[in-house]
């Protein structure tokens, strides 16, 4: 297939009423908060449906049943070839950028790695390693949440999951830190260039050294209907992507939740409270991942199409914004109010249909034990006053940096 085949065409098919200026990738400046950034959408006069001219030209859905739909409806819009702006060719990322049922092959292949049952037998893992991070800070009284916390944690959690040995972990940190806070292009494709090729080198090292449920010989060991092994290329966009999904969406989000916890001392008192109540826990952090929800996933239009009215071409590009979908007043009641206790809570945090997240029990039990661990070890925290916190957005939003502090007299 032609690049030229996915590039959106000049967007004469737009009206002008549903053009609006909005930059995806940009923040105001002194904006420390980028879900309240893109919540702000939905309080003007922009419509429900908008198109925004830049990065390439795309459409942005606001309202949570028009983002389900199109979660849904890979016929109409596809997760392949989908980056915003444009960049063609773009790897086939293994099993998001692949359409059903195609899409099957590698999801059947993962499922098992990430069900209830083999999460729960990872939480010991997880909380050794919440433990270990938090211990050298604790007695200081201070530290930066995203450098010795929220961006190391998770990137433990994907050594473990590769069956990556552990003194990779700081080669593999030093990757991960350049990925999630690099903003400059050069540095970014190299960077990704040098965690394709440790996937690459892990992939041959565990050829000669499988394991039994790691997921390098879980690929290495699959095999197609014809009985033959997957392409090369396939396994290392499978690796790939889940660095991609399991690391920044899961220290971001903690990010944003520590940040809401370091300024709300209702909500530090009601978790310190729930601990040792499991459902209670469980309850507050599914709250605190409908508030905080960090990804916006792209789309392509798959046909020209209508689309709750609005003309749509194919190869539009289209976002969908979980964290707008979480606030919507007709399905969730008072959107804006973070409570614990919220019973009914059908947030898109996850996604929903046929790519909705695989790693959301795992994302969960991250947060889950390190609230644990956290409020179990460091007393009440603030923000640290007078330092700039750099945030970002994106398809993932999330800040560079968390400065907190606390007492330990
Ligand atoms: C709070 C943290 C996380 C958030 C907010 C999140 C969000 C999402 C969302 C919204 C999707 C749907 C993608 C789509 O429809 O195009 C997705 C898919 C996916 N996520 Fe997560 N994710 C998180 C953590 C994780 C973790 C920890 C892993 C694994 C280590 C993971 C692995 C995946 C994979 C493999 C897919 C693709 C599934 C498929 O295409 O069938 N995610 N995630």
């Amino acid at each position: 297939m032609s690049s030229a085949h996915y590039a959106p065409g000049p967007a004469d098919h737009v009206p002008p009423e549903l053009v609006r200026d909005f930059d995806i990738f940009s923040l105001p400046a002194g904006v420390e908060d980028p879900i309240a950034h893109w919540a702000a959408l939905v309080d003007g006069d922009t419509p429900p449906i908008f198109y925004t001219p830049r990065n390439g030209g795309h459409w942005v859905l606001l309202d949570y049943e028009h983002i389900r739909e199109a979660y849904r409806d890979h016929a109409r819009f596809s997760t392949y070839q989908t980056p915003v702006p444009p960049i063609e060719p773009y790897p086939v990322m293994q099993p998001q950028g692949v359409d059903p049922p195609e899409h099957k092959r590698f999801r059947s292949l993962l499922a098992p790695l990430f069900t209830p049952a083999a999460i729960a037998r990872m939480e010991n893992g997880i909380r050794r390693r919440a433990r270990e991070l938090i211990a050298p800070f604790a007695g200081r009284g201070r530290c930066d949440f995203v450098r010795e916390f929220s961006a190391v944690l998770p990137t433990g959690m994907f050594l473990h999951l590769m069956g990556m040995p552990e003194e990779r972990l700081a080669e593999f940190h030093a990757l991960s830190d350049v990925f999630m806070r690099s903003n400059d292009e050069a540095v970014r494709a190299a960077n990704i260039a040098d965690i394709y090729a440790v996937i690459d080198d892990h992939l041959a090292w565990r050829a000669t050294h499988p394991g039994d449920t790691d997921l390098a010989s879980v690929l290495l060991g699959a095999r197609d209907e014809h009985g033959q092994p997957f392409p090369h290329q396939d396994l290392l966009n499978c690796g790939f992507l889940l660095f991609v999904a399991g690391l920044d969406t899961v220290t971001s989000t903690m990010t944003c939740i520590w940040r809401f916890l370091a300024t709300d001392e209702t909500a530090r008192h009601h978790l310190r409270a729930s601990l040792a109540n499991r459902e209670r826990l469980s309850a507050a952090t599914e709250e605190l991942l409908r508030i905080n929800a960090v990804a916006n996933l792209y789309r392509r239009v798959q046909q020209d199409l209508a689309f709750h009215g609005v003309r749509m071409r194919r190869n539009d590009r289209v976002v969908l914004p979980n964290s707008i979908a979480n606030r919507n007043a007709r399905v969730f009641a008072n959107p804006t109010t973070i409570d614990l206790e919220r019973e009914v809570n059908t947030h898109m945090t996850f996604g929903v249909g046929p790519h909705r997240c695989i790693g959301a029990h795992l994302a969960k039990a991250e947060i889950m034990v390190s609230l644990q661990e956290w409020l179990a070890r460091i007393p009440d925290f603030r923000l640290e006053p007078g330092v700039r916190i750099e945030a970002y957005t994106g398809p993932v939003m999330g800040m560079r940096n968390l400065p907190l502090r606390w007492s330990n007299s």
